[in-house]
Order: structure tokens, then C-alpha cells, then sequence
């Protein structure tokens, strides 16, 4: 499933305060958690098709969208969300900024390897072949699989912390 035209991809003026308040900023992230996550799928439809003729505007569209849509979370998780937290926590919750600080380290790797799958998809759309679908195929695994955790980590730990039930824990990569 690759995301339909009308697809609403970085909802402007929609990102939460923290005068908003915990739940706010959480249902603002969840959004843009979702929207990550249907990326996801759209690009597991693309490795199971190649190396199928792809449709061209569909796959433009998204290498288009991927890195703006990381960027856009990335900052307000970054921005706004993690120093919310950092606030917020109670002496008590050790090991927080050691786990900001990875999801950060997450978030450059994971904006570098977009850039990348942008880069290598818009090369393969010029000039397809098999060597290189099936490389592009391992790479976007590679990509999706990862970003899917990260995901699953932040919906599971941050996601709660933001209204005050969870722990921080670990995210194995
Ligand atoms: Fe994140």
C-alpha cells in the first residue's frame, strides 16, 4: 500500500504546546508515530513489489515525503517533548537522559539512512535492475525494521511517560 494522493502528510500547526499539557503533546506525537508507521508499511509494499515496475509518482512521492515527515517528529520530539520530560521527571527516574540521549542518536541515524534510500530509490527509478532492486530491497528492511522499533519503544515508553504511568527502559537495536 503506498500513501494515496490525498494523504495528509505533515499536518501543519497541529504540534502541541506544553502549556497544552502532557496529553496534548502525547496525542500529538501518537499522530505523528502513526504517520511513521504507515510509512512503514508503504515501504514494505515497495521491497515486496521490486523488483516490479514501480510506479513512478507514488515512489517520488515518497522518498519526497520520508525525510520531511522524520524531520518534523524528530523535532518536536526533540524540541518540545524530551525537555518537557527532562522537567518533569522526579529525581528518581534515573537513566532518562541516557535514554533521550539514544532516541536522539536514533533519530540522526535513521534521518541519514532516508537521505540515503532517497538517494539510491531515485538512482534505481532512472535506471532499474535486478542486482540493484534486490539491494534496495535489503535496504529498505533494513530501514523500516528499525524505524518500526523505535516506534514500538516510543509508544510503549515515552508515549506513557507523558502522562505519568511508566519507567524509561531499553531499546535493543
Ligand atoms: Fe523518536
Amino acid at each position: 500500500m503506498l500513501l494515496s494522493d490525498g494523504a495528509k502528510l505533515v499536518p501543519a500547526n497541529v504540534n502541541a504546546a506544553p502549556e497544552d499539557g502532557p496529553v496534548a503533546m502525547a496525542i500529538t506525537m501518537l499522530t505523528q508515530l502513526t504517520l511513521q508507521a504507515e510509512l512503514c508499511k508503504a515501504l514494505e509494499h515497495l521491497a515486496d513489489v521490486l523488483p516490479a515496475r514501480l510506479h513512478q509518482a507514488q515512489v517520488h512521492r515518497l522518498i519526497q515525503t520520508l525525510p520531511s515527515v522524520l524531520a518534523h517528529l524528530h523535532r518536536y520530539e526533540e524540541g518540545v517533548v524530551h525537555p518537557y520530560l527532562i522537567r518533569a521527571a522526579p529525581s528518581s527516574a534515573r537513566g532518562l537522559d541516557r535514554t533521550l540521549t539514544r532516541l536522539c542518536q536514533e533519530h540522526v541515524e535513521d534521518r541519514a539512512f532516508a537521505e540515503e534510500l532517497a538517494e539510491t530509490l531515485t538512482q534505481y527509478m532512472r535506471l532499474p535492475n535486478r542486482a540493484d532492486a534486490n539491494r534496495i530491497g535489503y535496504m529498505l528492511r533494513g530501514f523500516f525494521e528499525g524505524l518500526r522499533r523505535h516506534i514500538a519503544f516510543e509508544r510503549e515508553h515515552v508515549l506513557p511517560l507523558l502522562s505519568g504511568r511508566a519507567t524509561t527502559g531499553g531499546r535493543q537495536r
